[in-house]
């Protein structure tokens, strides 16, 4: 592959950018919204909660007026359920309708495509408080919920994400703040929400098919190719199994409507299989996928885990893997350098994604989120010189190129974020944005809006369909 053919992007490529409700919109108790699970959450000390977050709530016109100066083509951000039900189901919230009817209508007077992530960490607590995804009722209360979107949006909503990692929910679920503290048994209780988590996904993927026939729906996991320490076949087997139980589980049921046999045989090892009712796995197989939304940070490194080391269970977050006695355990990659926060850069590792993506799935991939979280720093006269996160996407999309080349079918690339927002975990200070918003993790300042260098260089790459990087 000596890439002497370079193909171009396609011409209708979604550039994009990314956000998620609870990280960017504040107002956490406006307008009749309702807690979520994030609400309540306990955070690590130092860093800030999600309840002014970047005030996107009130200010949307402002920052949508910036992602169309930007040039974006698409934008991709989430909905709260509990705007929409402040309890999870029963009452509609009227004024949770008309902030994202506004919202949609503002992006389309700028022709920027709605990309809309039906639910991305959120939970309702009132769901929660009734067991969360344990309890079968949620499914119910999704596919409510999915109804109402659908019915209400989707005749200007084309693009669907179901559930923003459902892979990091169940794996990371206490460092993302989703893990529900009062379980008794977690690991036996987790794959039981993840099989109800499937459920839901599949009913709302048939009821976008059946009330939005021209709008494309698809999952939206995070997917990291894992690549063993070595060639022993020990250290493969290893990556196999973490890969069956990080990524393949998460897309072979939407896109095959069965359970990937590796995760199955891992979960059957640690005795937590779900109960999987009569009926459940048609629903399963009956739903089809148009699409796999993805997001990309990086890759994992994987090696061989006797059941006799005694590594500890796979905490650590979304990109650091720590391991499971048995399974495998995550090194460090040598060949790769770290990001401020100890997250590995690999943009070769995009592209060795995309293609194995393509290989096992055969579909349409939609890059949701991929970016660089640092430490920027707002210089005089307004200005941010984040080179760093332009060195890091210019990277990727070269790498994404490249994968088209390989005959990859991708559809669009949303960086993570489009403007600065509040981190799942680590607050306020690790930014990602292209626009810096001014405040700190604690003082909140004046919250205004200032266009980062990056800014500037990603509006050129999509002014050029990613010809000048
Ligand atoms: C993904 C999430 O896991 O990674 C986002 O979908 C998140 O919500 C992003 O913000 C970056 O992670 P973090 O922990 O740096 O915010």
């Amino acid at each position: 592959m000596n890439q002497i053919n370079i193909k171009s992007f396609p011409r209708n490529f979604l550039w994009g950018a990314s956000t998620s409700a609870y990280q960017v919109e504040g107002a956490w108790n406006e307008d009749g919204k309702g807690l979520s699970v994030i609400d309540v959450a306990k955070y690590p000390e130092g860093t800030s909660d999600f309840k002014v977050a970047s005030d996107h709530y009130h200010r949307y016109k402002e920052d949508i007026a910036l992602f169309a100066e930007m040039g974006l083509k698409a934008y991709r951000f989430s909905i709260a359920w509990t705007r929409i039900y402040p309890n999870g189901t029963g009452e509609i919230n009227q004024k949770g309708i008309d902030f994202y009817n506004n919202l949609i209508n503002e992006l389309l007077s700028y022709n920027i495509e709605p990309i809309v992530t039906m639910y991305h960490f959120d939970l309702p607590y009132a769901l929660q408080q009734k067991g969360g995804w344990s309890n079968r009722e949620t499914i119910d209360a999704f596919e409510n919920y999915a109804r109402t979107l659908f019915k209400y949006f989707g005749d200007r909503v084309k693009y669907w994400l179901t559930i923003n990692e459902q892979n990091m929910m169940i794996l990371h679920g206490s460092a993302i703040g989703t893990l529900d503290p009062n379980m008794k048994n977690p690991q036996k209780e987790l794959y039981q929400q993840n099989h109800h988590m499937f459920l839901a996904q599949a009913k709302a993927i048939n009821l976008c098919h059946e009330m939005c026939p021209n709008a494309r729906i698809g999952p939206a996991p995070n997917i990291a190719y894992v690549y063993p320490a070595s060639s022993k076949p020990e250290d493969i087997l290893a990556a196999q199994n973490f890969s069956s139980i990080r990524n393949w589980l998460y897309l072979d049921m939407p896109v095959f409507g069965r359970y990937n046999s590796v995760a199955w045989s891992y979960m059957e090892e640690e005795g937590c299989t779900p109960t999987i009712q009569e009926g459940d796995m048609e629903i399963l197989e009956s739903a089809k996928p148009d699409f796999i939304a993805f997001n990309y940070y990086s890759t994992v490194t994987v090696a061989e885990n006797s059941s006799n080391d005694s590594a500890e269970n796979s905490i650590g977050d979304q990109q650091i893997t720590i391991g499971e006695p048995g399974f495998y355990r995550g090194v460090a990659n040598p060949h790769l350098e770290k990001t401020q926060f100890g997250w590995e850069i690999d943009p070769v590792g995009f592209r060795i994604t995309l293609r194995e993506l393509n290989d096992r799935y055969h579909l349409p991939l939609l890059v949701t989120e991929n970016g660089l979280g640092a430490y920027d720093k707002l210089e005089e006269g307004d200005v941010i010189n984040d080179d760093y996160r332009i060195e890091f996407l210019r990277k990727h999309i070269e790498q994404a190129r490249l994968a088209i080349s390989d005959g990859v079918n991708l559809i669009g690339y949303c960086p993570w974020s489009a403007i600065d927002l509040v981190s799942t975990h680590q607050g306020f200070s690790k930014r990602y944005g292209f626009i810096y918003v001014n405040r700190d993790e604690f003082d909140l300042k004046d919250l205004r809006r200032i266009k980062k260098k990056s800014f500037y260089w990603y509006k050129n790459v999509i002014a050029t369909n990613g010809e000048k990087l």
